[in-house]
């Protein structure tokens, strides 16, 4: 099971409303540029990015030297990221895979970092995470490096109400889900498939792995101009006060929670 078919309805309607571009790094709503620096050195680096969507990360990383693969389940996504690379002068190699089975479509021992940004809270149940973290340190050079952003458990897990409380309403609920990933603006919606991990469950997966934690984030949100216009046209125009990734919000309640570790 994958959510191929949702992420190919929504591609264009979820590149039209975020605009992510690939003159930066991107980990996650009003994200500060310093987090760069856990990407470490990057020239002449074996990179591959896992959920990679249009691959504007995947650009960013070629543009300082490394050698990227980017894999995604959704073809349209993919479509958008060569011709982003195309027009960006860089060089991508593109995957169209399941992230869930990823050693099916490398060698072992062969990239230097592995990187994901926002994509791996889409893997079906903790079982599968667990799964996928085992793949990609097999897929790692020893000294290599995984270093991933995904939407917070704890704000993915709760919501806001009326009244601006935030309310989880079970942290525990790994049970699989269906949801709309909804874009009125475009009058497009996807039912996507998943379930909620807590933040042991992407812990200990990693620990238990074998890998070495070197940084566990929460940032805090950036406040400059595009902070007030993040996600605007999103679900939340009519009903503001909900909305996870306002500045006020993300002042609150983490939006991302950011993860790197190394195979030693
Ligand atoms: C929220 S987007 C993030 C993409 C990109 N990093 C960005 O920030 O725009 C999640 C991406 O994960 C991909 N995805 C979801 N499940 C996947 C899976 N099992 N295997 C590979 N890609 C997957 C989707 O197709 C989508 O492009």
């Amino acid at each position: 099971m994958d959510n191929a078919k949702g992420w190919n309805t929504i591609s264009k309607s979820y590149q039209k409303r975020y605009n992510i571009q690939p003159n930066k790094y991107y980990w996650g709503p009003l994200c500060p540029k310093s987090l760069d620096k856990l990407l470490g050195n990057l020239k002449g680096k074996r990179i591959l990015e896992l959920g990679s969507g249009a691959a504007q990360n995947s650009i960013y990383l070629a543009k300082h030297g490394a050698c990227v693969t980017a894999l995604d389940v959704s073809s349209e996504q993919l479509n958008y990221g060569r011709k982003l690379a195309k027009a960006n002068n860089v060089h991508i190699e593109f995957v169209q895979g399941n992230f869930e089975s990823v050693k099916k479509y490398f060698e072992p021992n062969i990239f230097d970092k592995i990187v994901s940004s926002f994509a791996l809270q889409y893997c079906m149940t903790p079982k599968s995470l667990k799964s996928v973290i085992n793949q990609i340190f097999n897929l790692l050079k020893i000294k290599g490096e995984l270093i991933f952003s995904i939407d917070h458990p704890v704000r993915h897990h709760g919501y806001w109400d009326q009244n601006d409380n935030f309310i989880i309403d079970n942290y525990f609920d790994r049970n699989t889900k269906s949801w709309e990933y909804s874009f009125p603006e475009d009058g497009i919606s996807s039912t996507m498939t998943g379930s909620y991990k807590t933040i042991a469950d992407y812990i200990s997966s990693i620990i238990e792995t074998g890998f070495i934690l070197k940084a566990f984030i929460e940032p805090e949100p950036i406040d400059h101009e595009i902070s007030n216009n993040f996600a605007v046209k999103s679900r939340y125009i009519d009903d503001p006060k909900k909305n996870p990734f306002s500045i006020n919000h993300l002042k609150r309640i983490p939006g991302t929670l950011i993860i790197k570790v190394v195979k030693e």
